[in-house]
């Protein structure tokens, strides 16, 4: 049960294939690099040197936009991302700013996992399967645990607790 503090799987019918195309197609100029603060959030900077981990808005992608709309009408779109990791990626523990709770889209076969931590100690991992509700105001970090492949998600902000979502969706 301890899985479901941290994380939902959702059964969204999402087209998978028509988002990691027109994502994992995209020009290098929609990415940006995002650094990991001191206080474990990340800031999002324009500087690409040596960085394994990328985002981009997703107004970029409407096809993608558009999918992700039809199961969850309500996203906040403006701070609402498609992801992009480089192969062993790990991403250091840290806290999203300003969100409790996100709602990811892992593509294509190499979906990934992310683990949640308490007290400094790693406490739970999931393997992503599909779309998942997702616990962001606690310590996590996602891997691309494939050591070829670039591993591509969406990543969506959703009002409301973590809580709220759990019980809606
Ligand atoms: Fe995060």
């Amino acid at each position: 049960m301890i899985s479901y503090f941290f994380a939902k799987h959702l059964n969204y019918n999402i087209n998978e294939d028509l988002c990691y195309n027109e994502i994992s197609s995209a020009p290098r100029k929609y990415w940006f690099t995002a650094k990991n603060e001191n206080d474990g959030s990340l800031k999002f900077v324009g500087d690409k040197e040596d960085c394994q981990f990328y985002v981009a808005r997703i107004t970029k992608f409407p096809d993608t936009l558009n999918e992700v709309l039809k199961f969850v009408p309500d996203i906040i779109v403006k701070n609402s991302y498609v992801t992009k990791c480089a192969p062993g990626y790990s991403m250091e523990p840290h806290i999203d700013p300003n969100r409790e709770t996100a709602i990811i889209v892992p593509l294509g076969n190499n979906k990934g996992d992310i683990s949640f931590y308490y007290g400094g100690k790693r406490v739970y991992t999931y393997d992503y399967k599909g779309p998942t509700l997702t616990r962001v105001g606690v310590y996590h970090s996602a891997t691309n645990p494939s050591t070829t492949d670039y591993r591509y998600g969406i990543t969506v902000e959703v009002p409301g607790s973590y809580l709220a979502n759990f019980l809606k969706r």
